[in-house]
C-alpha cells in the first residue's frame, strides 16, 4: 500500500481512511482463502486498530499461503530423497600455495578499486536467542569500547573505503520487527562517520503463522502473528524493494553477503571476490571446516549434482553426511558460515524462479489470542512459522560455485547464544586472543597480560584490519601493555578501562 502515490503527504488519519476505503475488497480476499476467524474482534477495534489489520491482510501473498498450507498442513512432506551426497569440492587452506591465490587477490583488489562491489548484511533477525529484545547488530559487543556489533561493521568499511579509494555501499536488510530500532540506532550514532546516502536499509517481507490447521493466528485483536521471511527474502527484497536499480545505477556486479551475528566477517574480501571473479561463478561460499559431527552449521554438499546446504537440524534425515573417512575426519567437514559473494545477474535469475525456492517450517510455541480475547502462551508448539533461506540459491547455480575454505579466526566469530559455545563470552576471548597474537607478532611481550586471563582486547579495524595491516602501522608506536583490558583506537592511542 505504502507504493500507492496517492498516499504520499497525507496524515496518518488520513492514511487510516484510505486503508478502511479497502475492508470490502479485504474481507472478501480473507473469506476466499477461509481466513475470516481474523475478524473476530473487529466490533471492538479503534478506527486506528482496524486500519493496523487491513494493511497487514493487504500486504499477504495469500496464493503463497495457500500453497505452504496445502504442502505442509495438509499433507506430510516427506524429506527429499537422494542417490547420492557427495562433499563438494573445496579451495582448500593447504592449497594457499596455488599460485591463483595471488592473481584472486589481485583480481578481488581490482574489483573493489572499480567499485563494483557492496555489501548485503542481513539483519532482521532479534536477539532471542541472546536474551536480548532489541536488534543483533546494536549489542554492545565491544568489552572494553561498548562498540555495537554495527559499529564494527562500519569500522570495517571505514578502512577499506580509504584503502581502496571507493565508497562501498552497505545494504542492510531489516524486519519490520526491528526497522524502526535499528534505523534510530544509525542516526543517533550519525551513521558511524559513513555516508548516509551509502548506507541502504531494506525491509524483507513478513509471513503468517499458521496454526495447526492452517488458520492464521492473531497475536493481538487486531494484528496478525508473523515472522520475518528468512534470509533468503535477499532475493525478493533486492528486486521488490528497489535495491536492484541503486546497485545497477552505482555499477554494482557483485554482493559480498554477510550476517550481522558475525563479528569477525570478513566484508569485501579481495581473495574471495578474486576467485569468485575468476571462476564466473553466480554465488560462492566460504567454508568452515566443521569441528564435530553435529556442529550447529549447515553442511555444503553436492546432492545428485545439484549443490545444496542441508541445516543441521536435518542431518539426521541424511545419515552419509555424518560418515567419518577412515583416518576418523569429518567426511562432509564444509561447514557454512553464511558467507557468500553473489553476482547481481544470479539474483535476477533466481528471482525469476521464485515461485519454486523452498520454504522451510519451524514447530514453535506461538502465543495467540483466542475468541475471547485472552492471551494464551501454549506450553508445547502449537503452529508453523515459514522461512526461506539464502544459500538454497546455490541449487539454482548452472555450474558448481567457489567454496573457499578459510580458518575461524579472524574470519568467523558468531555470537548466537547467551554462554558457551558462539556466545558473547567466546566471541570475546576469541577476538582477544587474535589481537593478543598481533601485538606479541609486534613484538610485545604479552605474558603478563596474558597471566590475566580474563581481561579482554580491540583493537578497532580503522586502525588495523587485518595482522599485516597492524604490523605496518605497529611500528610507529611504543605501547605500555597495561595487565588490564585495553583498546586501540583510530589514532593507535591504547584506553585503558
Ligand atoms: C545460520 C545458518 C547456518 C549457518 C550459521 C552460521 C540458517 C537457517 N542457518 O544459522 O547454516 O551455518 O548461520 O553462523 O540461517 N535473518 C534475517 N531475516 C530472517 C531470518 C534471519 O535477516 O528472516 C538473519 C539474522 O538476522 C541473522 C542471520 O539471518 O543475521 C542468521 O539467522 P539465524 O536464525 O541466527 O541462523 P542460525 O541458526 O544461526
Amino acid at each position: 500500500m505504502e507504493k500507492c502515490g496517492v498516499l504520499i503527504g497525507k496524515t496518518n488519519d488520513e492514511l487510516n481512511d484510505v486503508t478502511l476505503c479497502k475492508e470490502k475488497e479485504l474481507r472478501e480476499l480473507v473469506e476466499k482463502y477461509s481466513q475470516q476467524h481474523i475478524f473476530g474482534h473487529w466490533d471492538k477495534l479503534s478506527k486506528e486498530q482496524k486500519a493496523y489489520l487491513l494493511n497487514q491482510i493487504s500486504k499477504i501473498d495469500f496464493e503463497l499461503m495457500k500453497r505452504l498450507t496445502e504442502i505442509w498442513i495438509f499433507n506430510t512432506p516427506k524429506p527429499e530423497v537422494f542417490n547420492q551426497i557427495i562433499p563438494i569440492p573445496v579451495i582448500s587452506l593447504n592449497s594457499s600455495e596455488d599460485s591463483r591465490e595471488k592473481e584472486a587477490y589481485d583480481c578481488g583488489e581490482e574489483t573493489l578499486k572499480l567499485s563494483e562491489v557492496g555489501l548485503f548484511m542481513v539483519a532482521g533477525g532479534q536477539g532471542t536467542r541472546l536474551g536480548f529484545d532489541k536488534p543483533k547488530g546494536t549489542f554492545p559487543i565491544g568489552p572494553v569500547t561498548k562498540k555495537s556489533l554495527f559499529q564494527y561493521h562500519a569500522e570495517k568499511i571505514i578502512n577499506i573505503q580509504k584503502r581502496y579509494n571507493i565508497e562501498l555501499p552497505w545494504y542492510i536488510m531489516v524486519s519490520e520487527t526491528n526497522e524502526l530500532d535499528t534505523k534510530n540506532f544509525f542516526e543517533q550514532n550519525d551513521y558511524f562517520t559513513l555516508k548516509k546516502s551509502n548506507v541502504i536499509f531494506a525491509t524483507q517481507s513478513m509471513v503468517p503463522c499458521l496454526d495447526e490447521r492452517g488458520k492464521f493466528m492473531l497475536e493481538s485483536p487486531y494484528s496478525i502473528a508473523m515472522n520475518p521471511n528468512g534470509h533468503g527474502g535477499t532475493i525478493q527484497t533486492i528486486i521488490e524493494k528497489g535495491l536492484m536499480e541503486d546497485m545497477e545505477n552505482r555499477g554494482i556486479k557483485f554482493l559480498s553477503y554477510f550476517q550481522v551475528d558475525n563479528w569477525a566477517v570478513k566484508v569485501a574480501d579481495p581473495r574471495f571476490i578474486g576467485y569468485h571473479v575468476l571462476n564466473n561463478a553466480e554465488m560462492s561460499s566460504k567454508i568452515i571446516r566443521k569441528n564435530s559431527l553435529r556442529e550447529a552449521v549447515g553442511v555444503h554438499c553436492i546432492c545428485d549434482n545439484e549443490y545444496r546446504v542441508i541445516e543441521y537440524s536435518e542431518l539426521d534425515i541424511y545419515p552419509q553426511l555424518l560418515e567419518l573417512n577412515p583416518d576418523g575426519s569429518i567426511k562432509f567437514y564444509a561447514g557454512n558460515p553464511a558467507m557468500h559473494i553473489i553476482t547481481i545477474g544470479f539474483v535476477k535469475k533466481v528471482y525469476n524462479r521464485f515461485k519454486d525456492f523452498p520454504w522451510h517450517r519451524a514447530h514453535k510455541k506461538i502465543p495467540y489470542i483466542d475468541d475471547s480475547g485472552n492471551l494464551i502462551k501454549p506450553e508445547k508448539p502449537n503452529g508453523y512459522k515459514f522461512e526461506t533461506f539464502i544459500f538454497d540459491a546455490l541449487r539454482y547455480t548452472s555450474h558448481h560455485p567457489v567454496a573457499l575454505e578459510i580458518q575461524r579466526e579472524g574470519e568467523y566469530t558468531p555470537i548466537k547464544q547467551l554462554t558457551g559455545e558462539n556466545s558473547i563470552e567466546s566471541a570475546r576471548k576469541s577476538m582477544t586472543k587474535m589481537w593478543a597474537k598481533w601485538l606479541k607478532k609486534s613484538g610485545y611481550n604479552m605474558d603478563e597480560y596474558i597471566a590475566h586471563r580474563e581481561h579482554y582486547i580491540e583493537i578497532t579495524p580503522v586502525f588495523a584490519l587485518t595482522e599485516e595491516e597492524f604490523l605496518k602501522k605497529s611500528r610507529n608506536f611504543n605501547w605500555q601493555i597495561p595487565s588490564t583490558s585495553f583498546a586501540i583506537d583510530e589514532q593507535g592511542n591504547l584506553i585503558t578501562t
